[in-house]
Formats: C-alpha cells, structure tokens, sequence
C-alpha cells in the first residue's frame, strides 16, 4: 500500500492530492516500520528482501497502478485503506505479556484513522473528474508493478522544463528590490520542490525490498517534507506575490529523475540538489529577521533546518547503503546516468554536462 501510494504521488496531478498522498506515505511507512521494529524486539527482524511483494500482491499493485489515476485514489479508501484499518482495529495482543506490540496496534490504528480522512476528504475533492473512462478490463500484460517516469501537473498550471534557474526563465520579471527578487526566487524554489516530493516518494517505491528500514523511514519523511515545501511556498507566493498559479512550474527535477532507479535518483537530488538550497534560505531568513519580515524568517528557519537534516541523513545513509560503495562512487555514477538522460531528452550534451560543477548543476536541475 505504501508502495501504490509513492508511485500515485507522480501520476496524481491534483496538487492538493499529491499533498494528502506525501503525507499518507510517511504515515504508512511510519506505521509499517514501527511493527517491522517490534518484529526484531521479538526475535523475528525481517531482511530487505522479505518485503518483497507476493506475485499476488505485486498483481494486485500492477492493476492498480494501471487504473487511471483519479480512479485510483477514488478506490484507495476502501479498496486499500478500510481492510488495514480492520487489521488494526481488534487486538490479537495481551495488554500484559504483550504491551508493546499492543502499543505499536494503537498508535498505528490511530495513523492510519488520519491518513484515511485524509484521502477521503482529496478523494471527493476528484469526484467530478473522476468520471473518466472505465477501468480497462483486461489484466495488464505485465506483471510487475510498474511506477510512472514523470510526474503530472494539474492543468492549473503553466510548466516549463528547460532549466531550474528562475531568473533566466522566460517569466521572470524584477520586482526592483533585491529583497523581494530573492524571496519570489526561493518560494518559487520551494513551491516547485512537488518533483522533490515525487522523487523521495520514487526512490522509496524502487528500495522497499533494497534498502534497510532507516532509509525507508528517512525516504518517506523527505517525501512528507517536500510536500509542506512545496505547500509553504504556495502559499506564500499567494500572500506575497498574487495568483500563484501565474508562476510557471519548473519539471526538469522529476524529468530527469524520473526515469533513473530509486538509487541514482536519491543520490542526484542529495549531492547536486539539496546543498544548493540551504544557503541562500539561511541568507533570507537573516535578512527577514532583521527587517521584521517575522512570516517569511520562520517559514524558512523551518525549512532550512529540515533541509540541513535531509542532507546529513541522506548523505550517511547514501554512504553506508548505496550498492556502488560508498557517496563518491554513488555521486558519480548519478552525475552519468543524469548527462545521460539530459542529452536522450536534447537538453544538454553529456559530456558539457560532465565538466559542471555541483552549483551548476544545482541551477540546471534544482533540488
Ligand atoms: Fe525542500
Ligand atoms: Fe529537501
């Protein structure tokens, strides 16, 4: 279920639903990891590969991956949602000899309860455009579950996908104070941070059965942050900045990304996209400090610590887990397969792209 709602944060285009998605995959995830925890208290810690779906869960995942998506997140509450619940609901445990995992029962029953309101309430938000063309019948051919390589935007957006670098983007107009040209940068940063969401949420759809449990838990709560980045800076751009919908959304992230495994696509986003973003946020939030510009100093004081966290953890995790041995080995095996693509999609030679360095490619693919 984790797994379907990760690949639903790409091809759910409702911003507000990929939103309620984000939030839903670390509530799973956190759910799951908290009785795969328990599980290793008692003597029985499952292996990666123990995740790894049945073939009869994996078909379930591969159907349902095939729905259209408004279909899809329709059917979640009570296809998906309801029978965990029911799971959660009655207790097998003694209270005495078993209080912990009786604990882990509440407190996951109780997670479970908000991520189904939650989907409830996007659910009926989708319910007119959900009346769309009937679930194919025919089972899909393939019976691996298959992720979408691209996120979608819903159509009130404008998108562009050339480049990360707002100021030299066609849109981008001076404001005529370096104040405000920087914080209409940084929370159209932020508010474009939905292909950052869509990346964690990708990495931890590929990893279930790869990776240890820290770097699900840590993958599903990026993919949670991101998704309040991105909120934050919607918001922001309508209190300070008009409709927020006017300012075109960059795709060049999740382009990319998109179509790299879990692996290279958490490493590209950690070494070439999260350090980029930290410093110019921590710039901003002194110099709104010290103007009284109270909102914007919290707002990034928040997410600038939430980013410092995102890079230390992904970096130490990266370092310790990732198959190539190691970050560097990681790093550069990412920096290739993302000149690879760039060139594939004829927006960048792959060997121009080789000689960039990290705050080039920064503002070439953001975070
Ligand atoms: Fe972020
Ligand atoms: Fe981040």
């Amino acid at each position: 279920m984790t797994r379907l709602l990760a690949a639903s944060t790409l091809d759910v285009a409702e911003f507000e639903a990929k939103l309620v998605l984000a939030e839903a995959v670390h509530a799973l995830a956190e759910v799951a990891a908290s009785c795969e925890e328990r599980a290793a208290e008692l003597g029985a810690a499952p292996k990666p590969d123990q995740r790894r779906a049945t073939d009869e869960q994996e078909e379930r995942l591969a159907v349902a991956l095939a729905t259209p998506p408004h279909q899809r997140l329709a059917a979640l509450p009570r296809a998906w949602l309801t029978p965990l619940l029911g799971m959660f609901g009655t207790s097998p445990f003694d209270p005495l000899l078993d209080g912990p995992s009786e604990r882990v029962r509440r407190r996951g029953l109780s997670d479970l309860q908000d991520a189904l309101g939650g989907l409830l309430d996007a659910a009926a938000r989708l319910r007119p455009a959900a009346d769309q063309p009937a679930v194919p019948s025919s089972r899909p051919a393939v019976r691996t579950a298959q992720r979408p390589t691209m996120g979608r935007r819903d159509e009130r957006f404008a998108t562009f996908e050339n480049t990360r670098d707002y100021r030299g983007a066609a849109d981008w107009r001076d404001l005529g104070s370096p104040y405000d040209n920087d914080l209409l940068e940084l929370v159209r940063v932020n508010r474009d941070e939905i292909d950052a969401l869509e990346t964690f949420a990708l990495a931890l759809f590929d990893l279930v059965a790869e990776a240890d449990l820290e770097s699900l838990r840590h993958l599903a709560r990026l993919t949670w942050d991101e998704a309040r980045h991105a909120a934050i800076g919607q918001e922001l751009l309508h209190e300070r900045f008009g409709d927020p919908f006017a300012y075109e959304c960059s795709m060049i992230g999740i382009r990319v990304r998109g179509q790299m495994t879990g692996w290279h696509a958490w490493t590209q986003i950690t070494v070439f996209g999260e350090l980029g973003i930290i410093g110019p946020m921590r710039a901003l939030e002194r110099t709104a400090r010290r103007r009284g510009d109270d909102r914007i100093a919290h707002a990034f004081g928040f997410i600038a610590s939430d980013e410092t966290m995102h890079l230390r953890d992904s970096r130490r995790l990266l370092d310790r887990n990732h198959p190539a041995g190691g970050l560097a080995r990681a790093a550069d095996a990412a920096r290739a397969r993302a000149g690879r693509i760039l060139e594939e999609l004829g927006l960048y030679d792959a060997e121009q792209f080789a000689q960039l360095d990290e705050r080039q490619i920064f503002e070439l693919l953001g975070e």
